[in-house]
């Protein structure tokens, strides 16, 4: 029997705990909506597009359709075919910070691509577009003497991902630097934010209320030498390397730092590191990562997060908060 689907729901940002996709909405698509949907864009979408393949942790269930959008009228026109149909969106910038779980993502990921990831410089200021590979722009800003990203150095993210949640270190983030971000905002209306409208804190912004897509941003940057600037970048990438499992699957870290102390102490200071279940491993470098040893499913990881947080909770009467995103369904 043929039932009513109830779509509902605006889209979410892959860096954003709080917007989950909501659990009782059903979006399958339909035929005639794939086909609608196919000829918006010059890329042909994937449709039920294992997301493991799409998120650094490597884990995750099919998307219903997974979009890369060139330009900024493939973003509109999708996004508002989506708005029409109640169809979720979700951006999934580079798939990083991002737990997927094993059913995988009712509804529309999008991807930017093309015009979405161009940069433009101009004196100090740089307009730079939501879909920006972060350490990409990092080396471009380097090269042209503009200092003032170098905390992001080693995030491998998108710049509006990096945006949504506040990405740095835990003392210095990308929000300090941002002069105004243009978002396509949950109505699909392009709207341009000024600095005095963003709040950022440590780890968290007031981006996704006011956006569905950061579509780019304008940030002020300071002059440098640039061979002094990449060896800040090589600084801080040579300390990542040395204390984060960066050559293994991962999501960055899991937890965000509590008040006054560091979850990375905590895990490890518990015991945690190496602790497995299935596939999935408390890293033996750094305890608030957890590595994929080959064939983790999402439910590995979620079990194994929610292990770290009790065993902080029992040792520490700390309750680690959540820094990942964690979308989608269970299998
Ligand atoms: N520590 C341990 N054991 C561990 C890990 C860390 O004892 O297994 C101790 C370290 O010895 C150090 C302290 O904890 O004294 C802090 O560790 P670290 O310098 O690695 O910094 P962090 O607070 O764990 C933060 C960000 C990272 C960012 C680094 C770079 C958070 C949750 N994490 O890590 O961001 O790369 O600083 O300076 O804010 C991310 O957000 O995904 C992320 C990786």
């Amino acid at each position: 029997m043929q039932q009513e689907k109830v779509r509902r729901g605006r889209g979410c940002w892959a860096f954003e705990p709080s917007r989950t996709l909501p659990m009782e909405v059903e979006t399958e698509m339909t035929e005639q909506e794939r086909k609608a949907l196919a000829k918006l864009v010059t890329e042909p979408p994937k449709f039920n597009e294992p997301m493991r393949h799409h998120t650094t942790l490597r884990v995750g269930g099919p998307a219903d359709a997974l979009v890369t959008v060139h330009t900024l009228d493939e973003l509109q026109k999708v996004v508002q075919f989506a708005l029409e149909r109640g169809l979720p969106i979700l951006v999934l910038g580079e798939g990083s910070n991002l737990i997927v779980k094993d059913g995988g993502i009712r509804g529309i990921v999008l991807r930017l691509s093309g015009e979405l990831t161009r940069i433009n410089f101009d004196t100090q200021e740089i307009e730079v577009g939501g879909g920006t590979y972060l350490p990409h722009l990092l080396v471009k800003a380097a090269q042209r003497g503009l200092s003032g990203l170098e905390c992001c150095t080693g995030v491998p993210g998108t710049v509006g991902g990096a945006l949504i949640s506040n990405a740095g270190t835990a003392e210095e983030f990308i929000g300090g630097k941002v002069t105004r971000v243009t978002v396509l905002t949950h109505e699909g209306i392009l709207r341009t934010v000024e600095k005095d409208e963003l709040r950022f804190s440590y780890r968290s912004s007031n981006l996704k209320e006011l956006g569905l897509v950061i579509v780019s941003a304008v940030f002020n940057l300071s002059r440098d030498e640039p061979k002094a600037i990449m060896e800040r970048i090589h600084r801080r990438w040579r300390y990542r390397w040395e204390t984060q499992p960066v050559n293994m699957p991962c999501a960055g870290c899991i937890f965000k730092n509590p008040p006054g102390d560091r979850a990375g102490r905590l895990l490890d200071a518990a015991g945690l590191k190496g602790v497995r279940i299935g596939d999935a491993q408390v890293s033996t470098v750094h305890a608030n990562f957890i590595v994929n040893l080959g064939n983790a499913k999402a439910k590995d990881v979620l079990a194994l997060a929610e292990l770290m947080r009790e065993t902080v909770k029992a040792k520490f009467g700390i309750t680690l908060e959540y820094e990942v995103q964690i979308v989608g369904e269970d299998e």
